[in-house]
């Protein structure tokens, strides 16, 4: 198999920090996976938001990373490196990566491989890890949420935001949402939503309290930030726990700490990209292990919005940027 390999591929690199059309094709090396490592032959690489802020120059790669964007492929291992266990070439993957994704060939780390699961296209299964680990690590590790416990999810039409609903209300919680239109409110409830919130004339403090006869919500998972910081608080039940992904709305706010010693709320907040291969490799075993057979079982699956060849992925990211999509943008190789 090594010997059918090509010396170079065609990936997308970022040429300059800028708008969609700084996101060119190029000609690069076919990279070496190195030990514990394996490459794939990328068949669909997943497009997230934080592709963009790497784009626009806001997040750059984590030491040891590739600059080329994309951090979720889907494909079949072409070689392993050394001290590679449980995987062979021809093997149907997704993987987790921490960039090299908008690629033809893609190294990623053997713990952060999962099998495609059974009836899902390479194109779904390219768009499930990083929201999938994304959701679990926050909304079930950090946020601990647990059957029968309620979750507002901010962005609910949002790759994310699709995750999670699907995710949680498998798992037997009661989720709410907001979303920014009547269409992306419709979908947030076809996934399973309880109620969608359409942040643009709702209230989704008054919402939570009202559905929680007056308590408030178990976990937050948010996108938002900014004024919605203190309103989440607002809308957590005692013991509430509030969890950060992102910063959509800010990155500051003035808070009253009075409701959050007085409700004894979490607020807790994290990265995925830079976390250690063996906390992903965790996160992974869980996902197999609870999440793969909801989605063999046909009680969750990701929504597709578009299909981008890897070429056009210059307007994948004005797709995205547009935020007229319901679920995931997805490049195919
Ligand atoms: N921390 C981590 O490890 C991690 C990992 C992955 C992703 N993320 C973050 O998670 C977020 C979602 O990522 P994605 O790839 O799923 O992006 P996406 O599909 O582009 O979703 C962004 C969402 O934000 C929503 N939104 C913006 N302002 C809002 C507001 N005021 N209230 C409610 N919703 C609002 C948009 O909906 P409307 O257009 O309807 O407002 C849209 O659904 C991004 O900010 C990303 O950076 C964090």
């Amino acid at each position: 198999m090594t010997g059918s390999l090509p010396s170079t591929m065609t990936a997308i690199e970022i040429s300059e920090p800028g708008g969609p059309e700084v996101l060119v094709p190029c000609e690069r090396p076919v990279p070496s996976p190195g030990p514990g490592e394996v490459l794939i032959e990328v068949a669909a690489a997943g497009i997230n938001r934080p592709d963009l802020l790497q784009r626009t120059g806001g997040y750059p790669p984590p030491p040891g990373a590739s600059d080329i964007p994309g951090l979720e492929v889907a494909g079949r291992i072409a070689t392993l490196g050394a001290d590679v266990d449980g995987l062979e070439v021809g093997d149907e993957i997704t993987a987790l990566v921490a960039g090299g994704g908008y690629a033809e060939y893609c190294v990623a780390p053997a713990p952060q491989c999962l099998p495609i699961p059974k009836g899902l296209s390479v194109v779904q299964a390219a768009a499930l890890p990083e929201t999938f680990f994304t959701v679990w690590t926050n909304v079930f590790d950090r946020g601990g949420l647990q059957p029968g416990e309620s979750l507002l999810v901010h962005g609910g039409s949002s790759g994310i935001g699709t995750t999670a609903i699907q995710l949680a209300s498998a798992l037997g919680a009661r989720v709410l949402t907001t979303a920014g239109s009547a269409e992306k409110c419709q979908a947030c409830v076809e996934l399973g939503a309880e109620r969608a919130i359409n942040y643009r004339d709702e209230d989704f403090v008054q919402i939570a309290k009202d559905l929680t006869g007056g308590k408030g919500v178990n976990v937050v998972l948010d996108m938002v930030g900014g004024s919605y910081v203190q309103r989440n608080i607002s809308a957590l039940a005692p013991d509430g726990r509030l969890c950060y992904i992102a910063f959509l709305g800010g990155s500051k706010a003035e808070v009253n700490l009075a409701p959050v010693m007085l409700k004894r709320i979490t607020i807790s907040g994290s990265t995925l990209r830079p976390r250690p291969v063996a906390f992903k490799a965790e996160i992974a075993g869980n996902l197999q292990k609870t999440v793969w057979p909801l989605i063999e079982a046909g009680k969750i699956a990701p929504v597709i919005h578009k299909t981008f060849a890897l070429r056009d992925a210059s307007q994948a990211h004005s797709l995205m940027e547009s935020s007229t999509h319901i679920g995931k943008i997805v490049l195919t190789v």
